[in-house]
């Protein structure tokens, strides 16, 4: 027997503790700190250690994961966790990631992975169609929304620069330019870096009083493209800006598109699956028109990382980018199973669709409307209430679930104390945001656990604070 699987007993012994990891951490969630100092001791022991020749056995292991690993964790599930875009995993996570992980699919060709090669393919129909894609949409689950943006960008060359595939940007040729607007993830510069476009041909256009692209300022930095011999060929949109959760005007950059014939990408990192909410579709309906688009399912789905999507509307193309014969790893096509390493840039590839699938099928679609359209209640909630304290100013329209604020008469440094001093005290952790050069304070409520409770604390501490200062 290999000295790699455990024994009857061991496995009983790593499913007790398990179980008992998993609840404790469940129950100790609403004492928990938010952002735990790091114990910098243990953490520089554990580099300290050198290559072990003998294991410390399953109980050593669940000893070192409670007293080194989980007191210095980020307590993502906290519902005062409101940083970044960032959600607690869902509560059925940890056991698909186990199923996944025991089961060790390779998404790869179907032969490896035949179940899950169709749960990954329900998983992005189910996507498409909330994205309002046709049929002939196909998609990939990705290691996030910035692999998302790079995929989509290295299909939109495949698609859109003729001998791409073979020629690569190696040739005599215009360069190519991509439009973003200011207020764009810095993915999207990084897509461009990465792939060859180069960051001097990505164009930040300005925008709007709610921060959403301005299509005439878009419109013009195209024609001066065109008339100086560059060809423009890409546009990604943002669905949810990274700090104000603005949305592009989605359908008038559609149009744009259609008829400069530019590649169009919506980023839907952020606020994509805000389309499960009905609600939404008059805002971000005009994803539907796009080319390709990607989401994020370890956002609003609450999957615990990493889940990203890609969904490129005319399937076709995704593949046309990705598909490479190899002799070695052909097997007969099957209509009812999908070969995903010809729909993106990884051979071997884990079960990450299963995570997504088997939250969907214990909760169904419902609870996570639900838990979305709770978090936009409560960003609203929030707003009101930094309205209502006299000091503090809300420095962007809500639109979604990030909200911006700034207090009135203080530095950038002051601001940051303010960061540090409420994740300290354990009131949450919010982040830093720059909004037109003026710094301030952001929560995000991508956090199915936060209630009105939590936001009524936050702004109780937030008027303490404020009426200290004067
Ligand atoms: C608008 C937007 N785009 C892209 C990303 C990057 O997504 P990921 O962290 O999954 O790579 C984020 C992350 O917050 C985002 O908000």
């Amino acid at each position: 027997m290999s000295e790699l699987v455990l024994t009857d007993e061991e496995r009983a012994t790593a499913g007790t503790r398990l179980v008992a990891l998993l609840d404790r951490y469940e129950r100790d969630l609403p004492d928990a700190q938010v952002l735990p100092a790091p114990d910098r001791e243990q953490l520089t022991r554990l580099l300290a250690d050198s290559l072990p020749d003998n294991g410390i056995g399953v109980d050593g292991l669940f000893d070192r994961l409670e007293d080194t690993i989980l007191p210095s964790s980020t307590t993502v599930a906290h519902s005062r966790f409101l940083a970044y875009v960032l959600g607690p995993p869902n509560g059925v996570a940890a056991y698909a990631e186990a199923v996944a992980a025991t089961i060790n699919q390779n998404c790869n060709f179907w032969q490896l992975s035949p179940a899950a090669s169709v749960v990954e393919r329900a998983v992005l129909e189910w996507l498409a169609s909330v994205v309002g894609f046709p049929a002939s949409a196909k998609g990939i689950l990705t290691g996030g929304g910035s692999l998302a943006t790079v995929q989509a960008m290295a299909t939109a060359l495949a698609d859109r620069v003729p001998g791409f595939r073979e020629t690569g940007l190696q040739r005599p040729a215009p360069p190519l330019v991509v439009y973003t607007s200011v207020e764009a993830h810095r993915s999207v510069d990084k897509a461009a870096a990465i792939l060859g476009i180069g960051l001097d041909h990505v164009r930040h256009i300005a925008t709007d009083e709610r921060n959403r692209l301005d299509v005439g300022a878009l419109t013009a930095a195209i024609d001066a493209d065109r008339r100086a011999g560059r060809q423009p060929w890409c546009v990604v949109a943002t669905c949810g800006t990274v700090a104000t959760g603005s949305v592009d005007p989605l359908d008038a950059l559609a149009d744009l598109c259609a008829e400069q014939e530019l590649w169009l990408h919506v980023d839907g990192a952020y606020g994509g699956l805000f389309l499960l909410c009905e609600e939404m579709r008059e805002l971000m309906g005009g994803a539907a028109r796009a080319d390709s688009i990607s989401l994020d399912p370890h956002k609003l789905l609450f999957a615990p990382l990493e889940a990203g999507c890609l969904l490129v509307r005319d399937g076709a193309k995704l593949r046309a980018a990705y598909a490479f014969d190899s002799s070695y790893l052909t097997v007969a096509e099957d209509p009812l199973l999908t070969d995903y390493m010809d729909y993106g840039p990884q051979l071997s590839r884990n079960f990450k669709a299963l995570k997504v699938w088997s939250a969907l099928q214990v909760f169904g679609v419902d609870s996570f409307r639900a838990a979305t359209r709770r978090t936009l209640e409560l960003a609203q909630h929030f707003a009101r209430g930094i309205e209502a304290v006299d000091g503090l100013t809300l420095l962007a329209p809500v639109t979604l679930t990030a909200v911006c604020f700034a207090v009135d008469g203080a530095s950038r440094t002051e601001q940051t104390r303010l960061l540090e001093r409420l994740a300290a005290e354990n009131t949450a952790l919010l982040g830093p945001v720059l909004l037109g050069g003026r710094h301030g304070l952001r929560a995000c409520v991508t956090n199915h656990r936060t209630t009105t409770g939590d936001i009524d604390l936050i702004l109780a501490r937030l008027q303490e604070v404020v009426a200290s200062r004067s």
